[in-house]
């Protein structure tokens, strides 16, 4: 299995990723400090993405049904809650209920994907 198709890739995006999106959250709006780290979080979706297309297409290999496709959308709910968290902040909107939908999404892709067969799996 190749570097990029691999969990410990897939990982380090996604740990990264969240943390430069928690610190862009705490960040002042509108803030220099706030706009580097929210762009820096987008560059790191897009390699959450890539890493998560890589490992779908390795468990094709796996006999795991719709799993496998519940793990992709519940990945993809996780970023779009992100993002929708930090620009609708920018506007001053409410993000509170967007802040549950994000621990929901990010509890369901975190368990499926330790519980899928690719690299750690904690949960039978
Ligand atoms: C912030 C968003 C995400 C989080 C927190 C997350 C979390 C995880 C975790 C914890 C694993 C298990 C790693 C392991 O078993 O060693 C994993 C694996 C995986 N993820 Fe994600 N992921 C995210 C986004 C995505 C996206 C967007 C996709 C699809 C495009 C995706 C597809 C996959 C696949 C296919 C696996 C392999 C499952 C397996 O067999 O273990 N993930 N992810």
């Amino acid at each position: 299995m190749s570097f990029l198709a691999s969990t410990h890739f897939h990982i380090f995006t996604w740990v990264v990723g969240i943390i430069f999106f928690l610190v862009a959250a705490v960040l002042a709006r509108g803030s220099k400090g706030q706009k580097i780290t929210h762009m820096i979080a987008r560059l790191f979706y897009v390699l959450i993405l890539f890493s998560g297309v890589m490992l779908f297409i390795e468990g094709m290999k796996y006999d795991e049904g719709a799993l496998y496709g519940v793990k992709f959308l519940l990945g993809l709910l996780t970023v779009g809650f992100m993002e929708m968290i930090l620009v609708r902040s920018s506007k001053e909107k409410s993000v509170t209920t967007l802040w549950i939908f994000f621990f929901i999404a990010l509890f369901g892709a975190m368990f499926l994907g330790f519980k899928l067969p690719i690299g750690f799996t904690f949960f039978m």
